[in-house]
């Protein structure tokens, strides 16, 4: 029995494109994997995401010097370990989000800097970091209102050669999408080398498609929950 657990960074608006794609991956998943534990954990819950403030870094540094702890400072160092043992005790991860001014929606980064820990998802060696998260397996699911992944390796070609002689375009590339190009350094950062991707763009740009959009990524989840 595998645990895939749903990481989904997501204000809770009606009519999402990463919802509906991620939910149908979710869905087909369950109904193909009937003997896995499925776990969802919403970003935008009230509770949010254990933050990395000054309470969390006083908590640690009183860890560390075996200081006495505020109940607080306890419970907040206490949900770090739950979500970080969360987190490493999944075999699959599936990150849902909304691509926002280039990047992840800020839950999804503050959730990444939560799980990065020496030790736990990393570790130090002589010949610089490895990862300790090695044979799990993950899937990005993102939806942009433009498209940057259309072109592939000769989009991003395109891309450079447009910056280099500075040639002004709208085209955008996979090399601006940097929430995906981040996401997947850090799990490969973990050791997770599996990294696969459904990208739902464009509906916005081309409003006219977004059916057709819609549609096409809501088939490549369903083919690739099914294997996944
Ligand atoms: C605050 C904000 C920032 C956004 N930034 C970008 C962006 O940088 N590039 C882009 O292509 N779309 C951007 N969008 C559009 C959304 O990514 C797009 O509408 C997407 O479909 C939203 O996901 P959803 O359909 O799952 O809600 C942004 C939308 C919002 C609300």
């Amino acid at each position: 029995m595998s645990t895939l657990l749903v990481i989904q960074a997501h204000p809770h608006v009606e009519k999402s494109l990463s919802l509906a794609v991620g939910t149908r991956f979710v869905e087909t998943y369950r109904r193909t994997h009937p003997d896995d534990q499925i776990i969802i954990r919403d970003l935008y819950t009230e509770a949010g995401v254990p933050p990395l403030n000054d309470m969390t870094m006083a908590a640690w540094r009183k860890q560390k010097f075996d200081e006495p702890m505020a109940e607080a400072e306890k419970t907040l160092l206490q949900q770090h370990a739950d979500w970080l043992d969360e987190f490493i005790e999944a075999d699959k991860y599936v990150f849902i989000n909304p691509m926002y001014n280039h990047f992840l929606p800020a839950e999804m980064k503050q959730y990444l800097d939560l799980t990065a820990v020496a030790h736990k998802t990393f570790k130090y060696t002589p010949n610089g970091s490895v990862g300790l998260l090695e044979g799990k397996k993950a899937i990005h699911i993102q939806a942009a209102g433009s498209v940057y992944h259309a072109g592939g390796k000769w989009g991003i070609v395109k891309f450079l050669f447009r910056r280099l002689f500075k040639i002004k375009s709208n085209e955008s590339s996979a090399l601006m999408d940097l929430g995906d190009m981040y996401l997947t350094n850090m799990l490969k950062f973990y050791g997770v080398n599996q990294v696969e991707h459904v990208y739902i763009e464009g509906a916005d740009a081309h409003a006219d498609q977004r059916e057709q959009i819609l549609a096409r990524a809501l088939t490549e989840a369903t083919t690739k929950a099914k294997v996944f």
